[in-house]
């Protein structure tokens, strides 16, 4: 038979507990504090072990006096961790205040990608030239990126632009912003003058080449429209762009599209004509591509090409901005490092 805690003992024990509790302060003394009472080897827990030892006559009394005064330690406890944790915290603010009167740090200012800016730039020439903005869809189907253009099925000159295909071949990510052509015929009769900037995408990199990059197509359609249309607006726009001094260069080329057909190089200014590693030596830097609209896509989409001619020309961006900003590798307009791109 376990000895019975007289009450005194127990009352003794409770406001030596409540009077160490109300003294302590800091958050570490309640935590020692609630392992030396409540804790394995602590005081009201080694009690609480003893009771086994009562008979049962005596045994529900003694828990229940031992019990209470745990209840009261227990409440003691919690209420001083919260003061103490409260005080700690109301301490900790104001040792950490701060002076509302500083000045704040400064954010730096944005400023527009080159490509935006030089994007902007060419549709305000082309713009005050007469031509309408529009814009096309990037994911596009074989038949407006090719077919329609009259690239035949299996024709080599599909190779020359090298094709991302999604949705297991049965679209693809538009290499050029001509199936913007065919867009907009489909929908506007001649006469028509449009720009059509966006995203295109091909599989290709290297210091001038970039698998994502950004073109802007123009075409204009009326009666009469010759070679010699194309070559003034280009000659119009290159002058408003660069300066009168710029030279511009056409090759004879080939896009199923349009016939006869030419590459327009503009001169290099990054080496001023005497050859560098953009221009590849050749002091000239291939912008875009150009050519008179060929019979067959002005069929496909019901215009009568017996009344109706005209010209075409997809320009190259990045290159206009590498020309202009005198960038010597494509990639750069694509690592968003801000110290590069802060310079413009
Ligand atoms: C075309 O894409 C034709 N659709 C252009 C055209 C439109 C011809 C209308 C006739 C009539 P080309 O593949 O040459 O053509 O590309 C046009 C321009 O895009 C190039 O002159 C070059 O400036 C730019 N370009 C082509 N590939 C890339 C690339 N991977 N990265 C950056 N710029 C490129």
């Amino acid at each position: 038979m376990g000895d019975i805690p007289a009450s005194e003992d127990l009352d003794g024990l409770k406001s030596k507990a409540l009077a160490q509790i109300a003294s302590a302060v800091s958050m570490d003394e309640v935590e020692t504090l609630r392992v030396s009472l409540l804790g394995r080897k602590g005081e009201i827990t080694s009690r609480l072990k003893t009771l086994s030892s009562f008979s049962p006559q005596e045994r529900p009394a003694a828990g229940a006096a031992l019990n209470a005064v745990k209840n009261v330690i227990e409440d003691a406890l919690a209420q001083r961790a919260s003061s103490m944790k409260k005080k700690e915290v109301t301490e900790r603010l104001q040792q950490e205040s701060f002076d509302i009167t500083l000045p704040g740090r400064p954010v730096g200012d944005g400023a527009f990608h080159p490509i935006g800016s030089v994007m902007d730039e060419l549709i305000s020439i082309f713009q005050e030239l007469g031509f309408a903005v529009v814009e096309g869809p990037e994911i596009e189907t074989d038949e407006y990126n090719f077919q329609m253009l009259n690239f035949p099925d299996d024709h080599p000159a599909r190779d020359m632009q090298d094709t991302f295909y999604v949705q297991n071949g049965a679209r693809l990510l538009r290499t050029h912003t001509s199936p913007v052509q065919i867009h907009a015929m489909l929908k506007r009769q001649p006469p028509i003058s449009v720009i059509a900037p966006g995203r295109v995408y091909r599989c290709d990199s290297d210091i001038t080449h970039s698998p994502v990059f950004h073109q802007l197509e123009g075409f204009h359609i009326a009666k009469n429209v010759t070679f010699g249309h194309l070559k003034g607006i280009l000659e119009l726009f290159f002058h408003k762009l660069y300066g009168k001094h710029t030279k511009l260069r056409f090759r004879p080329s080939f896009f199923p599209f349009t016939e006869p057909s030419a590459e327009v190089d503009v001169s290099c200014q990054i080496c001023s004509g005497k050859g560098c590693r953009v221009c590849k030596g050749s002091g000239w830097l291939e912008i875009l591509g150009a050519g008179m609209i060929d019979p067959n896509v002005l069929n496909a989409v019901n215009y009568d090409s017996e009344k109706w001619t005209g010209f075409a020309f997809g320009l190259g961006i990045e290159r206009i901005a590498m020309r202009k900003y005198g960038i010597d590798d494509i990639r750069l307009l694509y690592e968003n490092d801000v110290k590069f791109l802060s310079q413009f």
